[in-house]
């Protein structure tokens, strides 16, 4: 038998709008992600980005990581603690002249600082001066040569003729891995116990 038709029931439905909370609610923006994966091959992993503002504090708990000897490798004289105008300073860089990557371990909450690697522009000289660290913890595992590349490629790519900076001569890991990127090394008449390294861009 044929079904009778409903001539009373309706062919098409209107679209209602959306219910006032859809209406107004903020969009879900997902934070685009920082930085890029990196991963030891003891399978630790962290995030290489660009230094922050926000890292000052994450910075401040790193120096706190540190040994006098790191301390004085890196900034080249002791320090017994890193003053928060000095890192804000170290944090908010001039990225016109300036670049700064960190090492972030986002695997605990606050995330901390496992290495930072730096260049300041000296644009009289067409050069730029490097520091790099890497927390004893996360030693030995690439991220030193890891952050020297990307200093490098940075220099590079700002046209920069070369790439420098002052080595303790005790400092063997450091002039070990400037040796294996290519550096070049010289003595400082005025500086007995510190070595001038330097890479030919
Ligand atoms: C120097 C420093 C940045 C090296 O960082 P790192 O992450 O351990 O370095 P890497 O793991 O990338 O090592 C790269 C190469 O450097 C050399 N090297 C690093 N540490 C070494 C060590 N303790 N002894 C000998 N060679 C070493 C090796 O040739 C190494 O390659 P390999 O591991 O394949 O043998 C880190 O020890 C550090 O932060 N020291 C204190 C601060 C400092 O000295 N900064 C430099 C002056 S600005």
């Amino acid at each position: 038998m044929i079904p009778a038709i409903d001539f009373a029931a309706p062919t098409r439905y209107a679209s209602l709008p959306p219910r006032a909370s859809e209406r107004f609610a903020r969009p879900r923006v997902r934070p685009a992600p920082r930085g890029e994966q990196v991963r030891t091959e003891d399978g630790r992993e962290l995030v290489l980005r660009m230094i922050e503002p926000g890292d000052v504090a994450a910075m401040q708990r790193c120096f706190t990581r540190l040994s006098p000897e790191d301390i004085r490798r890196r900034f080249l004289h002791a320090m017994s603690e890193l003053p928060t105008p000095m890192a804000q300073r170290l944090c908010r860089i001039d990225s016109k002249l300036e670049t700064a990557y960190v090492l972030m371990d986002e695997s605990i909450k606050p995330a901390e600082m496992r290495g930072v690697g730096r260049i300041y522009v000296d644009e009289a000289t067409d050069s730029a001066e490097f520091s790099v660290l890497v927390e004893h913890d996360w030693s030995r595992r690439g991220l030193g040569a890891l952050l020297m590349r990307h200093l490098v490629e940075d220099c590079r790519r700002r046209g920069l003729a070369e790439l420098w900076g002052y080595v303790l001569l005790e400092n063997r890991p450091m002039l070990q891995l400037c040796k294996e990127l290519g550096f070049a090394q010289r003595m400082l008449p005025d500086e007995p116990g510190t070595a001038q390294i330097t890479l030919k861009l």
